[in-house]
């Protein structure tokens, strides 16, 4: 017992938990996702699971994602990604929904499946299914060997590491890199991406393990917004356009570990029913980065002020007018809007992390939630 603790404390490297060491790790878990893939200098763009089906994917009349939890999160960036860089249609499925509803697929489509595990019951059946119909089967895993791994026609690891904590962090990030990839050598195979669009994305992407490391010193802000939110019975998350998936991921992440209600939504759509939830008790985290969405979003944060809502806002450095509008802000580097959730999802783990450990909760294994869901 005494070794295994040992031993557990080792592996948690001086961390109290595995999820906060796995929060601290993504500067270099999403290098490695794009190691070997991406050189912005010398302009390579290469993953070994897409070029064998590169005809597949510029023909493709669409591309269908099935996942779960946090990676059908990441299905939604990739979304956003997908059809805007590479202009191909993309439908994201819950993979349970999905695979009980006879869905329509072709041979002329492309499933992607997403999975951390690789092992989750569902996800691994919708797959089945999708291939059972001729469609091909491209799988991102994390867990090298793993069953949606083996089950593929083609794919490309996320190389997070090992993920202990419950709550998915890491992999998270490191599947929206590998996607952010699959969606620029795409594009730029198809034509929608023109090459110095192109170029300007590589070279951005490259910075991001240093910005990430950037929001990281965020941490102490953190923990002094959690320690004022940490008796709240709701949560609200806003976020439009790239920052609409991150805002449903924060509100996950807030829910798994610390068993606060919260609900992650598209920051137009609250005028059409959580807006009714709006008193001074209510905290609403906005994800409102420097982007194309950005004057609607201020908008929307003056809709939850007037109804006196405590606004926590993630903006980008620099950001003179939301300051003087919100309760707290969060202060992240500037980035393209297509790689902004690899940054704005990070002070979002860290409040979820900090607000769950002031709950007396365990962090790393949730009640009723497991790692991997190998049943359906
Ligand atoms: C479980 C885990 C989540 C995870 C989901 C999908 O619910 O607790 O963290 O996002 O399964 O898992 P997968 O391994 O398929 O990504």
């Amino acid at each position: 017992q005494r070794l295994e603790m040992a031993l557990e404390s080792i592996e948690k490297g001086g961390y109290p938990h595995f999820m906060l060491k796995e929060i601290f790790e993504q500067p270099r878990s999403i290098l490695d996702s794009m190691r070997g893939r991406m050189i912005a200098e010398s302009n390579h763009l290469m993953m070994g699971g897409i070029r064998e089906f590169e005809n597949k994917f510029v023909n493709a009349d669409r591309i269908l994602i099935v996942a779960c939890g946090t990676s059908w999160h990441a299905g939604l960036v990739a979304e956003y990604l997908i059809e805007d860089l590479a202009r191909i249609p993309v439908e994201v499925e819950y993979a349970s929904e999905f695979r009980y509803r006879n869905p329509i697929i072709s041979e002329r489509d492309i499933v992607i499946a997403i999975s951390q595990s690789g092992e989750t019951a569902d996800t691994l059946a919708a797959l089945e299914l999708a291939k059972s119909k001729g469609a091909t089967i491209f799988g991102i895993c994390n867990v090298v060997g793993s069953s949606i791994a083996r089950a593929t026609d083609a794919g490309a690891y996320t190389h997070a590491g090992p993920e202990i904590g419950v709550a998915s962090t890491k992999a998270f990030t490191a599947q929206v890199t590998v996607l952010s990839l699959i969606a620029m050598i795409i594009g730029s195979k198809r034509g929608t991406l023109e090459t110095t669009k192109l170029h300007e994305l590589m070279v951005e992407l490259e910075t991001i393990p240093g910005k990430v490391e950037e929001a990281l010193k965020l941490n102490d802000q953190i923990v002094r917004i959690s320690e004022q939110y940490k008796d709240a019975t709701n949560f609200l998350y806003l976020g439009r356009g790239y920052n609409f998936p991150v805002a449903l991921e924060g509100a996950l992440k807030l829910k798994e570990i610390s068993y606060i209600h919260a609900e992650g939504y598209p920051a137009a759509e609250m005028k059409h029913g959580p807006i009714a939830l709006i008193d001074e008790h209510m905290p609403v985290v906005v994800i409102a980065t420097k982007d194309s969405s950005y004057e609607k979003i201020v908008s929307n944060i003056q809709e939850v002020k007037a109804r006196k809502g405590k606004i926590i806002a993630v903006v980008t450095e620099g950001d003179t007018t939301i300051p003087a509008m919100a309760d707290h802000v969060i202060e992240i580097p500037e980035t393209s809007e297509h790689l902004v959730p690899l940054l704005s999802v990070v002070p979002l783990q860290l409040l979820s992390y900090h607000i769950a450990v002031m709950r007396g909760c365990n962090v790393d294994q949730p009640r009723n939630l497991a790692k991997s869901v190998t049943v359906e």
